[in-house]
């Protein structure tokens, strides 16, 4: 089975070895061949180049399709959603129109808790069914890779039901799927926090290692939801289990979240809309990883995490979707990618790098997803007609990508 791209007008992030993480100088550039062609075979990436020097024969028994005028670049990387969850929470968007905080309105037992008493109430066939739904939703608008947290169940009996549709998702999809055990997502009503945390610790992180659930663990550390000690204990015990870190931290206060997870070596801190120096220094001297979740920020009105201070100080900034039915209803990375650009200041190719290159380090897929090299995987994507690859989140909204190309394969 081959497939053959000619006449990109732009073919974008290709690379002869692994690229590193995108920082600096290299958060600024995206390589992109000009009138190029793409020949898949197989399943991987076989060869490209420019158009004059396509391999005599290449046309031979390949699918041949005309790219000209548009581009085709690495498929998105989606290193942060919640995109199992049962129903959706409409009613408390219009209470935050009408004025209601997120915290309010979680405490007036909204929120979170209002998805895990819904979450509870499903069994796995349907909660399989409406991710399901909303994964092919988002490989439609370009998420190549993703990974997916618990975190809506807040019993041993739920967690581990969704870690268990997370598992049929991850046998099914054609895409690869991370699994990230999210039991500190919020305590329960029904009991005290010390025991949810001890359950957290005794119960649920045990099975979900024996069952190898999961790859990564996670905390809301953040104020309202779990306290730095809290998040100290729970690490630890994951990190023992073999389960990496990957937090929650800074949205709603500066909450020690960014400290507490360099501290135990977590693959990434998400949200960091509260950052400030101390919080960058910390990362500068670390290998996690910083994510931003421009959809929540521009969904909840969050204050805008110091983008332009990270990139200055040399961060590998991620940018994910954090697709959940509270804080951002979408999983679409093409305007994902618009928000960084227009309400963060990143520039497109800054934007790119974070959805692509340096959101594939944020999952370890590193080595196989983000940017187009012979011999992996062919995750690719074909953008509709347009006449330069800034054109994608200049034109937010409305769908750029014409084809998606899963594993050397168009996918309908
Ligand atoms: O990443 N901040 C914590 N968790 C989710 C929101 C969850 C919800 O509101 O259901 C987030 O924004
Ligand atoms: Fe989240």
């Amino acid at each position: 089975m081959r497939l053959l791209f000619t006449h990109i007008k732009g073919l974008l992030q290709t690379f002869d070895t692994v690229p590193t993480l995108r920082r600096g100088a290299t958060l600024q550039t995206i390589p992109c061949i000009e009138n190029a062609y793409l020949l898949i075979e197989n399943g991987n990436i076989a060869d490209f180049g420019t158009m004059p020097n396509l391999p005599v024969g290449s046309r031979a028994g390949a699918k041949v399709i005309d790219a000209s005028n548009r581009f085709v670049l690495p498929s998105f990387v989606d290193s942060h959603t919640h995109l199992v969850f049962a129903g959706s929470r409409e009613s408390e968007f219009v209470d935050k129109i009408k004025g209601l905080t997120y915290e309010q309105i979680a405490a007036n037992g909204g929120g979170i808790l209002n998805s895990a008493k819904k979450l509870q109430a499903a069994d796995e066939d349907e909660l399989f069914d409406s991710a399901w739904q909303r994964l092919n939703e988002v490989m439609r608008t370009g998420t190549g890779a993703i990974e997916i947290k618990s975190g809506y169940g807040l019993t041993p009996q739920d967690e581990i039901k969704m870690l268990r549709v997370i598992k049929k998702l991850q046998k099914y999809a054609p895409i690869t799927i991370k699994a990230t055990f999210l039991g500190a997502h919020a305590i329960p009503k029904e009991i005290d926090r010390a025991s949810y945390v001890s359950q957290i610790i005794n119960e649920m992180l045990p099975q979900v290692a024996a069952e190898q659930l999961a790859a990564y663990c996670d905390v809301f550390c953040d104020e309202g939801f779990f306290t730095v000690e809290e998040t100290d204990k729970i690490l630890a015990a994951a990190t023992a289990l073999g389960l990496r870190p990957k937090i929650h931290a800074n949205e709603l206060a500066v909450s020690g979240g960014v400290q507490i997870g360099v501290k135990h070596q977590a693959l990434s801190v998400d949200h960091l809309e509260r950052i400030g120096a101390e919080e960058i220094e910390v990362l500068k001297n670390s290998d996690t990883l910083p994510v931003v979740l421009p959809g929540s920020v521009f969904f909840l009105g969050l204050p805008k995490p110091p983008v332009r201070q990270m990139i200055e100080a040399g961060l590998p900034l991620v940018i994910a979707s954090d697709y959940n039915p509270g804080s951002c209803p979408s999983g679409n990375m093409p305007f994902t990618i618009a928000l960084a650009c227009i309400q963060l200041r990143m520039t497109p190719e800054e934007a790119l790098n974070a959805a692509t290159i340096n959101a594939a380090y944020a999952l370890g897929l590193e080595n196989t997803h983000g940017h187009i090299r012979r011999g992996i995987a062919a995750n690719v994507l074909l953008t509709k007609e347009m006449p330069s690859y800034q054109f994608m989140p200049y034109s937010f909204g409305n769908q750029p990508i014409e084809l998606v190309v899963v594993n050397g394969k168009l996918w309908e």
